[in-house]
């Protein structure tokens, strides 16, 4: 039996084409895996009212982790038009694939490297290596959200003396997402980042809140990372606000190592990094449970290119390098990430957004090659 089971997901549109590509990649490595594929994503929904069958839930729980390409979502208005005739009024929602999986596996720790390779035009500045660990089941995406605010709801709210200024509001002209940080969830990616920090020798870790305006969930957070930093003493802890660091990221990306945040906050700071170092043909993704984990490229499904076989597959690709790691196979983990780097400084094969007009496969075909066989 294969030492491993990992579910590859494509998705919709380009998904399909990074993972095909991925996969290239993936047969060379020689990894002790069987692959299983499961579905996912729009056709799904079209087809059966459903992004997320059971059918594919039942394959997960029978894997170890899962390689992500990408789907198309949509509001949940505009999905209801698109399903089948005969599953029109019956009652069925669309909701996000990725959001209900990150929450069924309880993947709470969202792991984003940022990476300047050598070589890379789109890079904003050379030497960027910078780590976001983002908080991936809390905070202002737990989902707990009112419109029209419930009566008693309001009742309770309106003893807030901070609730005055919103007295003459009617509970239907009102909205409330609600912020929800919880200790353990404030420790658990706290020490994953700690973790990480001490196990891949990283010398600072910066806490990316805002306590001195939302005191009561930022607070949490920073209490926690302090009272944490005293079981790692060799990693020195600055906190920063996260508007603030919207700008010190652009100025002086270099200087940061890794980046600790809440789930919204840590959701911007790690688009805004992503950029830095070449956009959404770089950016990758863990989302990382206690005992299952998935990886995906942040890019969507670009239907406009879907099947062409035209967009950038190094996120993906590194997204399985950080699955690799994840499971444990450092060297393979190594060899991938090395092939992909000298791939990117030789800059013989290139895709559209890197000024090239490779396709999605050469690129793979030449990350492959430089893979010892
Ligand atoms: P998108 O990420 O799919 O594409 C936006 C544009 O970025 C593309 O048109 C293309 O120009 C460029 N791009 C994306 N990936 C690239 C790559 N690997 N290489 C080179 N260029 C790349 O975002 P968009 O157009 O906003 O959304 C399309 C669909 O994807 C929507 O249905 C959206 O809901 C969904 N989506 C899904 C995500 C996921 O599955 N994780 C994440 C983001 C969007
Ligand atoms: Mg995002």
């Amino acid at each position: 039996m294969p030492k491993y089971r990992i579910a590859l997901l494509p998705g919709d549109g380009i998904g399909r084409d990074v993972v095909e590509a991925t996969k290239i990649i993936l047969d060379k490595i020689k990894l002790d895996a069987e692959y299983i594929e499961a579905e996912i994503g729009w056709e799904l929904w079209k087809k059966e009212g459903n992004p997320l069958p059971d059918r594919t839930i039942r394959i997960l729980k029978n894997t170890d982790c899962a390689l992500f390409g990408a789907i198309t979502s949509k509001p949940k208005d505009e999905a209801a038009k698109e399903l089948a005739p005969q599953l029109r009024e019956k009652g069925h929602i669309y909701y996000s694939p990725i959001v209900r999986l990150r929450q069924e596996f309880n993947l709470h720790t969202n792991l984003r490297p940022c990476k300047a390779y050598k070589g890379n035009p789109l890079n904003s500045r050379d030497n960027i290596d910078l780590v976001i660990f983002r908080e991936n089941t809390e905070g202002l995406y737990s989902g707990v959200e009112y419109h029209p605010v419930p009566e008693r709801l309001r009742k309770e709210l309106n003893s807030h003396r901070k609730m005055k200024q919103f007295k003459k509001v009617l509970n239907v002209d009102m909205a409330i997402s609600l912020r929800i940080f919880t200790k353990k969830g404030c420790q658990r990616i706290l020490k994953s980042a700690f973790e990480y920090a001490r196990e891949h020798k990283r010398k600072t870790i910066t806490l990316v809140e805002k306590p001195n305006v939302i005191r009561e969930t930022s607070g949490m957070m920073v209490r926690e990372a302090r009272k944490m930093n005293r079981q790692y003493p060799e990693i020195e802890l600055f906190e920063t606000n996260v508007d603030a660091m919207a700008m010190w990221l652009i100025k002086n990306p270099q200087k940061y190592d890794v980046l600790v945040s809440s789930n919204m906050f840590g959701d911007i700071i790690s688009d805004l990094a992503a950029q830095l170092i070449g956009g959404l043909g770089f950016a990758y993704s863990g989302n990382i449970g206690d005992d299952y984990a998935l990886f995906e490229p942040t890019h969507g499904s670009a239907p406009k290119y879907a099947g062409k076989y035209k967009v950038n597959p190094i996120a993906m690709i590194l997204a399985a390098r950080l699955m690799l790691d994840w499971l444990g196979e450092k060297e393979k983990a190594e060899g991938l990430e090395k092939a992909v780097s000298e791939t990117i400084e030789e800059g013989k094969v290139r895709t559209y957004d890197m000024g090239g007009n490779n396709t999605t496969l050469e690129i793979a075909k030449a990350v492959a090659e430089k893979i010892p066989g």
